[in-house]
Protein backbone atom coordinates (compact mmCIF):
# COMPACT_ATOMS: atom_id res chain seq x y z
CA UNK A 1 0.00 0.00 0.00
CA UNK A 2 1.44 3.56 -0.90
CA UNK A 3 2.70 5.36 2.03
CA UNK A 4 0.35 8.59 2.34
CA UNK A 5 2.60 10.25 5.30
CA UNK A 6 5.54 12.38 6.07
CA UNK A 7 6.33 9.57 8.37
CA UNK A 8 5.94 6.74 5.79
CA UNK A 9 3.19 5.01 7.81
CA UNK A 10 0.50 3.84 5.42
CA UNK A 11 -3.40 2.72 6.28
CA UNK A 12 -2.30 -0.68 7.07
CA UNK A 13 -0.29 0.72 9.87
CA UNK A 14 -2.52 3.41 10.94
CA UNK A 15 -5.42 -0.01 11.36
CA UNK A 16 -2.78 -2.03 13.32
CA UNK A 17 -2.20 0.37 15.88
CA UNK A 18 -5.67 0.93 16.28
CA UNK A 19 -6.54 -2.85 16.42
CA UNK A 20 -3.60 -2.82 19.21
CA UNK A 21 -4.62 0.18 20.89
CA UNK A 22 -7.33 -0.99 22.89
CA UNK A 23 -5.84 -4.04 24.12
CA UNK A 24 -2.81 -2.35 25.44
CA UNK A 25 -5.35 -0.01 27.06
CA UNK A 26 -6.62 -2.87 28.83
CA UNK A 27 -3.81 -4.14 29.79
CA UNK A 28 -3.14 -0.47 31.63
CA UNK A 29 -6.04 0.04 32.93
CA UNK A 30 -5.58 -3.52 34.40
CA UNK A 31 -2.40 -3.27 36.56
CA UNK A 32 -4.03 0.92 37.91
CA UNK A 33 -7.14 -1.40 38.79
CA UNK A 34 -4.82 -3.69 40.54
CA UNK A 35 -3.62 -0.50 42.53
CA UNK A 36 -6.73 1.38 42.91
CA UNK A 37 -8.32 -1.82 44.69
CA UNK A 38 -5.75 -1.74 47.73
CA UNK A 39 -5.14 1.81 48.86
CA UNK A 40 -2.97 1.22 51.35
CA UNK A 41 -0.27 0.35 48.77
CA UNK A 42 -0.58 3.51 46.40
CA UNK A 43 2.00 5.57 48.36
CA UNK A 44 0.40 8.68 47.77
CA UNK A 45 3.02 12.14 47.57
CA UNK A 46 2.24 15.41 46.47
CA UNK A 47 4.00 17.03 43.07
CA UNK A 48 2.45 20.16 44.71
CA UNK A 49 -0.80 21.73 45.96
CA UNK A 50 -3.28 19.52 45.10
CA UNK A 51 -1.46 17.91 42.63
CA UNK A 52 -1.52 13.96 43.19
CA UNK A 53 1.31 11.15 42.80
CA UNK A 54 0.80 7.30 43.20
CA UNK A 55 3.36 4.59 42.46
CA UNK A 56 1.03 3.27 40.19
CA UNK A 57 0.97 6.08 37.98
CA UNK A 58 4.86 5.52 36.95
CA UNK A 59 4.17 1.92 36.76
CA UNK A 60 1.53 2.21 34.19
CA UNK A 61 3.39 4.32 32.22
CA UNK A 62 6.43 1.78 32.13
CA UNK A 63 4.18 -0.73 31.07
CA UNK A 64 2.56 1.22 28.57
CA UNK A 65 6.34 1.84 27.05
CA UNK A 66 7.30 -1.72 27.15
CA UNK A 67 4.18 -2.76 24.86
CA UNK A 68 4.86 -0.03 22.38
CA UNK A 69 8.67 -0.60 22.24
CA UNK A 70 7.64 -4.34 21.85
CA UNK A 71 4.76 -3.75 19.50
CA UNK A 72 6.13 -0.57 17.52
CA UNK A 73 9.72 0.24 17.82
CA UNK A 74 10.11 2.61 15.38
CA UNK A 75 7.16 5.04 17.56
CA UNK A 76 8.28 7.58 20.05
CA UNK A 77 6.14 8.02 23.37
CA UNK A 78 5.81 11.49 25.03
CA UNK A 79 3.75 10.89 29.02
CA UNK A 80 2.50 12.89 32.14
CA UNK A 81 5.38 10.84 34.53
CA UNK A 82 8.44 10.31 31.73
CA UNK A 83 8.23 12.73 29.41
CA UNK A 84 9.27 12.89 25.83
CA UNK A 85 8.64 15.55 22.77
CA UNK A 86 7.47 15.73 19.88
CA UNK A 87 7.81 12.96 16.82
CA UNK A 88 6.36 12.00 13.61
CA UNK A 89 4.56 8.77 15.29
CA UNK A 90 3.87 9.86 18.31
CA UNK A 91 1.55 8.00 21.42
CA UNK A 92 0.57 10.37 24.17
CA UNK A 93 -0.45 8.65 27.47
CA UNK A 94 -1.71 9.76 30.50
CA UNK A 95 -1.39 6.61 33.05
CA UNK A 96 -4.01 7.92 35.31
CA UNK A 97 -5.73 10.66 34.28
CA UNK A 98 -7.63 11.92 37.68
CA UNK A 99 -4.83 11.06 39.96
CA UNK A 100 -6.44 13.00 42.86
CA UNK A 101 -10.14 11.13 42.40
CA UNK A 102 -7.67 7.74 41.80
CA UNK A 103 -5.80 8.76 45.43
CA UNK A 104 -8.86 8.95 47.83
CA UNK A 105 -10.90 5.47 46.06
CA UNK A 106 -13.01 7.62 43.67
CA UNK A 107 -13.65 5.47 40.52
CA UNK A 108 -13.49 8.91 38.23
CA UNK A 109 -10.32 7.96 36.89
CA UNK A 110 -8.93 6.74 33.29
CA UNK A 111 -5.91 5.47 31.33
CA UNK A 112 -6.15 7.90 28.31
CA UNK A 113 -4.07 7.03 24.94
CA UNK A 114 -3.93 8.98 21.95
CA UNK A 115 -1.42 8.46 18.58
CA UNK A 116 -0.55 11.35 16.99
CA UNK A 117 0.68 11.11 13.38
CA UNK A 118 2.48 13.70 11.68
CA UNK A 119 1.28 16.21 14.16
CA UNK A 120 -2.34 15.22 13.83
CA UNK A 121 -4.52 13.07 16.26
CA UNK A 122 -5.65 10.10 14.36
CA UNK A 123 -6.63 7.44 17.51
CA UNK A 124 -7.74 7.92 21.14
CA UNK A 125 -8.69 5.64 23.85
CA UNK A 126 -10.08 6.59 27.18
CA UNK A 127 -10.28 3.27 29.45
CA UNK A 128 -11.56 3.89 32.43
CA UNK A 129 -12.05 0.30 34.27
CA UNK A 130 -13.20 0.85 37.33
CA UNK A 131 -16.03 2.56 35.62
CA UNK A 132 -16.21 -0.44 33.08
CA UNK A 133 -16.20 2.34 29.92
CA UNK A 134 -13.84 2.65 27.27
CA UNK A 135 -13.96 5.37 24.48
CA UNK A 136 -12.18 4.65 21.49
CA UNK A 137 -12.00 6.09 18.44
CA UNK A 138 -10.09 6.54 15.23
CA UNK A 139 -10.00 9.75 12.80
CA UNK A 140 -12.70 9.71 10.25
CA UNK A 141 -13.84 6.25 11.43
CA UNK A 142 -16.46 7.51 14.12
CA UNK A 143 -16.36 6.82 18.60
CA UNK A 144 -17.68 4.04 20.44
CA UNK A 145 -18.18 3.43 23.99
CA UNK A 146 -18.20 -0.15 24.98
CA UNK A 147 -18.07 -0.91 21.39
CA UNK A 148 -21.67 1.14 20.56
CA UNK A 149 -21.30 4.58 18.70
CA UNK A 150 -21.62 7.57 20.95
CA UNK A 151 -22.49 11.04 19.58
CA UNK A 152 -22.59 14.57 21.56
CA UNK A 153 -25.95 16.28 22.85
CA UNK A 154 -28.12 18.52 20.49
CA UNK A 155 -28.66 20.77 23.16
CA UNK A 156 -29.46 24.44 21.90
CA UNK A 157 -31.19 26.21 25.58
CA UNK A 158 -28.26 26.93 28.03
CA UNK A 159 -30.64 26.53 30.84
CA UNK A 160 -30.57 22.61 30.45
CA UNK A 161 -27.11 22.52 29.61
CA UNK A 162 -24.55 20.95 31.87
CA UNK A 163 -21.12 22.39 31.39
CA UNK A 164 -17.64 20.74 32.99
CA UNK A 165 -15.28 23.58 33.61
CA UNK A 166 -11.58 22.55 34.82
CA UNK A 167 -8.95 24.00 36.74
CA UNK A 168 -5.20 23.08 37.94
CA UNK A 169 -2.99 24.56 40.53
CA UNK A 170 -0.80 25.22 36.67
CA UNK A 171 -2.85 28.61 36.76
CA UNK A 172 -4.44 31.33 39.30
CA UNK A 173 -7.91 30.86 40.33
CA UNK A 174 -9.42 34.37 39.14
CA UNK A 175 -10.01 34.53 35.56
CA UNK A 176 -11.10 30.93 36.81
CA UNK A 177 -14.22 31.82 39.03
CA UNK A 178 -14.75 34.70 36.58
CA UNK A 179 -15.64 32.21 33.94
CA UNK A 180 -17.75 30.00 36.51
CA UNK A 181 -19.80 33.23 37.28
CA UNK A 182 -20.33 34.08 34.01
CA UNK A 183 -21.40 30.52 33.01
CA UNK A 184 -23.99 30.46 36.06
CA UNK A 185 -24.95 33.60 34.76
CA UNK A 186 -26.04 32.08 31.65
CA UNK A 187 -28.04 29.37 33.38
CA UNK A 188 -25.58 26.90 32.91
CA UNK A 189 -24.84 23.70 35.90
CA UNK A 190 -21.43 23.82 35.81
CA UNK A 191 -19.75 21.00 37.63
CA UNK A 192 -15.91 19.96 38.09
CA UNK A 193 -15.32 16.22 38.16
CA UNK A 194 -10.94 16.30 38.40
CA UNK A 195 -10.46 14.06 35.20
CA UNK A 196 -9.96 16.28 32.00
CA UNK A 197 -10.27 13.57 29.63
CA UNK A 198 -13.05 12.12 31.15
CA UNK A 199 -14.87 14.78 30.92
CA UNK A 200 -14.15 15.21 27.07
CA UNK A 201 -15.30 11.90 26.84
CA UNK A 202 -18.77 12.65 28.97
CA UNK A 203 -19.40 15.72 25.92
CA UNK A 204 -18.32 12.88 23.81
CA UNK A 205 -21.53 10.81 24.78
CA UNK A 206 -24.43 13.42 25.18
CA UNK A 207 -24.15 13.40 29.34
CA UNK A 208 -22.92 17.04 29.39
CA UNK A 209 -22.90 19.78 26.56
CA UNK A 210 -18.97 21.36 26.93
CA UNK A 211 -15.79 20.67 28.73
CA UNK A 212 -13.36 23.71 29.07
CA UNK A 213 -9.97 24.59 30.64
CA UNK A 214 -7.87 27.65 30.41
CA UNK A 215 -5.21 25.71 30.41
CA UNK A 216 -4.80 21.43 29.86
CA UNK A 217 -2.24 19.67 28.92
CA UNK A 218 -1.47 17.46 25.34
CA UNK A 219 -1.51 13.67 27.79
CA UNK A 220 -4.97 14.97 28.99
CA UNK A 221 -6.87 15.46 25.89
CA UNK A 222 -4.85 13.80 22.39
CA UNK A 223 -7.45 10.85 23.17
CA UNK A 224 -10.24 13.44 23.76
CA UNK A 225 -10.05 15.51 20.65
CA UNK A 226 -10.43 12.39 18.61
CA UNK A 227 -13.24 10.40 20.20
CA UNK A 228 -15.10 13.92 20.62
CA UNK A 229 -14.81 15.41 16.87
CA UNK A 230 -15.76 12.02 15.81
CA UNK A 231 -18.91 12.51 18.23
CA UNK A 232 -19.57 15.07 16.74
CA UNK A 233 -18.63 18.15 19.28
CA UNK A 234 -16.71 21.37 18.04
CA UNK A 235 -13.10 21.88 19.90
CA UNK A 236 -10.68 24.92 20.08
CA UNK A 237 -7.68 24.99 17.67
CA UNK A 238 -5.59 22.95 20.45
CA UNK A 239 -3.40 21.84 18.16
CA UNK A 240 -1.44 24.61 17.55
CA UNK A 241 2.15 26.39 18.61
CA UNK A 242 4.14 24.14 21.13
CA UNK A 243 1.04 22.10 22.12
CA UNK A 244 2.55 18.74 22.67
CA UNK A 245 5.10 19.98 24.98
CA UNK A 246 3.62 23.25 26.76
CA UNK A 247 -0.38 22.58 26.36
CA UNK A 248 -2.61 25.39 25.66
CA UNK A 249 -6.78 26.07 26.27
CA UNK A 250 -9.38 23.67 25.30
CA UNK A 251 -12.96 23.86 24.76
CA UNK A 252 -15.25 21.34 23.63
CA UNK A 253 -18.73 22.08 22.95
CA UNK A 254 -21.95 20.55 21.47
CA UNK A 255 -22.30 22.76 18.01
CA UNK A 256 -25.39 24.65 18.58
CA UNK A 257 -23.72 26.31 22.11
CA UNK A 258 -20.70 26.78 20.39
CA UNK A 259 -20.07 30.72 20.29
CA UNK A 260 -21.84 31.51 23.75
CA UNK A 261 -19.24 29.33 25.83
CA UNK A 262 -16.12 29.95 23.96
CA UNK A 263 -17.03 33.73 25.19
CA UNK A 264 -18.10 32.83 28.80
CA UNK A 265 -15.13 30.26 29.14
CA UNK A 266 -12.11 33.29 28.25
CA UNK A 267 -10.63 30.59 26.04
CA UNK A 268 -9.23 33.56 23.78
CA UNK A 269 -7.64 35.25 26.84
CA UNK A 270 -6.54 32.63 28.60
CA UNK A 271 -3.42 33.22 30.86
CA UNK A 272 -0.06 31.28 30.26
CA UNK A 273 0.54 28.82 32.94
CA UNK A 274 3.45 29.66 35.87
CA UNK A 275 4.61 26.09 35.62
CA UNK A 276 4.07 22.78 33.87
CA UNK A 277 2.21 19.66 35.83
CA UNK A 278 3.97 16.45 34.71
CA UNK A 279 7.80 15.36 33.76
C1 LIG B 1 -5.58 16.73 35.82
C2 LIG B 1 -7.04 16.41 35.60
C3 LIG B 1 -7.89 17.62 35.89
C4 LIG B 1 -7.51 18.78 34.99
C5 LIG B 1 -6.04 19.11 35.13
C6 LIG B 1 -5.17 17.86 34.91
P1 LIG B 1 -4.23 14.54 36.61
O1 LIG B 1 -4.76 15.61 35.51
O2 LIG B 1 -7.28 16.02 34.27
O3 LIG B 1 -9.24 17.33 35.67
O4 LIG B 1 -8.30 19.89 35.34
O5 LIG B 1 -5.69 20.09 34.18
O6 LIG B 1 -3.82 18.20 35.19
O7 LIG B 1 -3.37 15.31 37.55
O8 LIG B 1 -5.40 13.96 37.28
O9 LIG B 1 -3.44 13.56 35.79
CA1 LIG C 1 -3.95 14.24 33.65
Amino acid sequence: MKARHESGLNEAGLWARFAALAGIAHECGQLALRHFSDQSSLGVTMKGSQDFLTIADGAVEALFRRRIAEAFPEDSVMGEEMGGGDAARLWIIDPIDGTANFARGDRQWCVSIGFVLDGVPELGVIHAPALGETFLARRGHGATMNGVPIKAASTHDLRRSTVEYGWSPRLPAGPYLDAVGRLYGLGCNVKRSASGALGIAHVAIGRTDAYGELHINSWDVAAGLVIATEAGARINDFCSGDWITEGNPILVTVPALWDTLFDACGIAAAPKPTKMGGA
